[in-house]
Formats: structure tokens, C-alpha cells, sequence
């Protein structure tokens, strides 16, 4: 069983489901309000579980409403949660979602989110070392990306950076990840100035630019390989980069070529939005298999 560390965030996501999205100054009538399971720590920690990977989420809740529902959730999907620190000063984060028009659309209020802290990742060392890959993503603060890049460098951990939000990085992350998933967007803000043909040859194998409905594109050394995605009625798109994220962490830490965890990848993505909500379409083990 492939173990994977998850350090990021975990927040309840407020989802408005809408014909309309209203323009600034507009006030539309919505159809439905839901409150989920989200952030995208919490994502990809939920969505490696369910495809059987044992996993270790490192995060922060408010020692609140939220907070208490983020952390049944996780213990509901098996993640293991000794490692999620609750505080009292700060409340949960939260992911504001309109889903209109057939897309989604986010703003994230960090919260505790923003007090994972290379002190915070510290505790979670015997975790960390004892991982097959690191998962992390950019809702957390930068320098605790930095010195978790850090730690997986010295400890020979393969790590795996969705940059995403986006944001600018060091070139020290960027050598010390493994795996980099910047979508097309990401990736502009990672390699400002290089263009995606560059980018990708410059670092074979290693960054996977995920293009949404297209597929997911990378460089093997030799070639560049597109690989399409599927095609499926899609509901709810939100968490898809998530699934992919997890499944790829889960199938290359378990052994798989580049390919095929890519492909499998792709296959978790896809099933993942023909449900509502981040997690509501994340696929177990047995429903990938049985799909690609
Ligand atoms: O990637 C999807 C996630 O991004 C949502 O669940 C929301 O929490 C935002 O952080």
C-alpha cells in the first residue's frame, strides 16, 4: 500500500449552484446552497485514501463548526488525522464556490490554513520520512512549501507540487519537487517569460500541464505526449485537478510507468465530475479499475 503525506489545507467549501453568475453590481437569484468538504489538501488527502493509499494529512482547522465536520470527514475517508492541528484563535478556511454556466468559480478565505507553518510541518517529520510522496499544494504559506521542499530533498522523498493557486516560486522549490502540475494558467506564473514547448524540455518527466477537457501534457525525454482525457457528463468540475493529483501520487508511488499514472490519473479525474461537490465524484480503487 503506497503511503502519501498530504501537507495543505482543509476548508468547507460554500457552494452557490446558480443559471446565472451575476456581474459586479448584479444580483441574481441562486437555485441551491450547499455547504461540503474542500480545500484542496483535503481533496487530494480524501481522494488518495479512496483509491487505497494510506494516508497522513498535515493541516490546521479552527476549533469550530467547520473544523469539527472537515475532521469527521477526513476520519470518515480514513485519512489519518493526527497530524491536522485545531486552534481557537483562528477559524477554519473556507472556499466561497459559484458553480453557473457550466464553471466554477472560487475565492478561498485562508484562516487556519494559513498557520500551517514549517514549526507545524516539524511534528509531522516521522510522517513525512516515512512517505512513499509528499503531496502539498499552494493554500498553505510559501516558506512552508519551501522548507517542506526542503525536507524532501535531504530525506529522499519524492514530492508533488500543485501549484495551485498560482503564485510566483523559487527555483529551489522547483529543483527540489519531483513532480510539478501547473495547468496551462499555473504554468505561466511558475516559467514567466519561457514558453510551454521550453518549459516542458527543460524539465522532462517531471512537469505534467494539465489542460482541463484536453488532457494532460509533459515531455518524456524524447517527445512531447499529449494524453486525452475522457469524456463524460460532467456536473461539477470543482476538485478534478485534486483527483488527478492524488491519483497520480498514488499510482507512481505504487510503481506505475509515467503513462499509465497518468493515464489512471486521468481516468480518477474524469469520474470525479459526474458528481456534485470537490469529493462528492471521487472514485474508489475499484470504480478506476473497473473504467479504464
Ligand atoms: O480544488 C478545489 C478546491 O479549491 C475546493 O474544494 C476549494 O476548497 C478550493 O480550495
Amino acid at each position: 500500500m503506497a503511503k502519501i503525506c498530504v501537507i495543505g489545507s482543509c476548508s468547507m467549501d460554500l457552494v452557490v449552484t446558480s443559471s446565472k453568475r451575476p456581474h459586479a453590481g448584479e444580483t441574481v437569484l441562486g437555485e441551491k446552497f450547499a455547504t461540503v468538504p474542500g480545500g484542496k489538501g483535503a481533496n487530494q488527502a480524501v481522494a488518495a485514501s479512496r483509491l487505497g493509499a494510506d494516508v497522513t494529512m498535515v493541516g490546521c482547522v479552527g476549533e469550530d463548526f467547520y473544523g469539527t465536520e472537515i475532521m469527521e470527514n477526513l476520519k470518515r475517508n480514513r485519512v489519518i488525522t493526527t497530524n491536522v492541528e485545531p486552534v481557537t484563535h483562528v477559524k477554519s478556511g473556507i472556499a466561497h464556490i459559484i458553480l453557473a454556466e457550466g464553471d466554477n468559480s472560487i475565492i478561498v478565505v485562508k484562516g487556519a490554513n494559513d498557520l500551517v507553518t514549517p514549526k507545524l510541518v516539524e511534528r509531522a517529520l516521522d510522517a513525512i520520512k516515512g512517505s512513499d510522496m509528499v503531496l502539498i499544494q499552494q493554500e498553505i504559506p510559501e516558506e512552508t512549501v519551501s522548507y517542506v521542499s526542503e525536507l524532501c530533498h535531504k530525506f529522499n522523498v519524492p514530492m508533488l507540487l500543485n501549484p495551485a493557486p498560482a503564485r510566483p516560486i523559487s527555483d529551489t522549490i522547483i529543483e527540489n519537487a519531483a513532480y510539478l502540475t501547473p495547468n496551462e494558467h499555473e504554468c505561466t506564473i511558475l516559467f514567466p517569460g519561457m514558453s510551454t514547448i521550453d518549459a516542458l524540455r527543460k524539465y522532462p518527466n517531471k512537469l505534467f500541464i494539465t489542460e482541463g477537457s484536453n488532457g494532460v501534457r509533459f515531455y518524456d525525454g524524447e517527445q512531447e505526449v499529449l494524453v486525452p482525457t475522457y469524456k463524460v457528463n460532467a456536473i461539477d468540475t470543482t476538485g478534478a485537478g485534486d483527483t488527478f493529483n492524488a491519483a497520480f501520487a498514488v499510482a507512481l508511488a505504487e510503481g506505475s510507468s509515467i503513462l499509465d499514472s497518468v493515464k489512471f490519473a486521468n481516468r480518477a479525474a474524469s469520474l470525479s465530475v459526474t458528481k456534485f461537490g470537490a469529493q462528492g465524484g471521487m472514485p474508489t480503487r475499484a470504480e478506476v479499475e473497473a473504467n479504464l
